[in-house]
């Protein structure tokens, strides 16, 4: 009685959540904390297009520069843009209260938001943007319909306009040559900035593989010796 009980509080919601998600078929993402480059340009990315509006709370800048092999000195002269110092957290000035008259909702913070949404849904949301012109900033998105946010990241990824056939509008399609990187490149950029975002959710997550690694090898190292002196033992007795 119990289990039922938990299973169904478990999956309820879960079954709620997917019901009021969109349709959209969206792209899967797996996140890899071991890739360095792509986290320094998901960091990169992020200081440039992102923090004015959204904080990250709980993220130091010294921790994110050590976690992902940047000096310091250069993490200050090329990632923080504000008066804060390396020690600080990764806060922002953005005003609430204006904000929310700006944009219809204030800019939430992103520590946490590849955990309490998917990283698969940061990915498609970032990646589906499109022309609204019924929408206040002429915008709307696949996956987070009406949402508030302005597309910051027009410039590099270019127009893009929904395709509907038959009345389903499930494809978005790009004006060629309006954006300043290839579909590619903003792709693999959107990856980047999705794998920073998916390591600052749970920065321990990166320490804990790293350790992983050696611990295995310890193990392995540990029982090569231990098969050795196994050997050594029964030499003599079977003989
Ligand atoms: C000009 C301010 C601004 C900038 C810059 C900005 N955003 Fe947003 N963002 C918003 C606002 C406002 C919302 C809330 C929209 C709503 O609730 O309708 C939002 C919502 C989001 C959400 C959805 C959060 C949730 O769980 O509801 C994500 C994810 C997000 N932004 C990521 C980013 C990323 C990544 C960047 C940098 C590429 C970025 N934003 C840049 C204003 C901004």
């Amino acid at each position: 009685m119990k289990k039922v009980l938990l299973t169904l509080l478990v999956t309820l919601p879960v079954a709620a959540w997917s019901a009021s998600a969109s349709n959209w078929p969206m792209e899967e993402f797996e996140g890899d904390l071991q890739n360095l480059p792509s986290l320094q340009n998901g960091f990169k990315l992020y200081a440039n297009y992102c923090l004015g509006c959204h904080g990250l709370q709980f993220q130091r800048y010294e921790r994110t520069a050590d976690d992902l092999g940047i000096p310091h000195d250069l993490a200050m002269k090329n990632l923080v843009f504000t008066d804060q110092k390396i020690g600080d957290l990764m806060t922002t000035s953005m005003p609430k209260e204006a904000s929310k008259a700006w944009f219809g909702a204030a800019p939430p913070d992103l520590t946490m938001v590849t955990r309490v949404r998917e990283p698969d849904w940061v990915y498609n949301y970032l990646k589906t943007f499109y022309v609204d012109e019924n929408r206040p900033l002429g915008v709307n998105n696949k996956v987070f319909a009406n949402v508030g946010m302005p597309n910051v990241l027009l410039d590099l990824q270019g127009v893009q306009r929904e395709v509907c056939t038959d009345g389903v509008c499930d494809q978005l399609v790009l004006e060629a040559g309006t954006g300043a990187m290839t579909a590619a490149e903003f792709d693999s950029a959107i990856y980047d900035l999705t794998n920073f975002l998916y390591y600052v959710s749970e920065p321990a997550r990166l320490e804990r593989q790293r350790t992983g690694v050696f611990v295995l090898l310890f193990l392995i190292i540990l029982g090569s010796f231990t098969y050795l002196l196994n050997r050594e033992y029964w030499k003599d007795i079977e003989h």
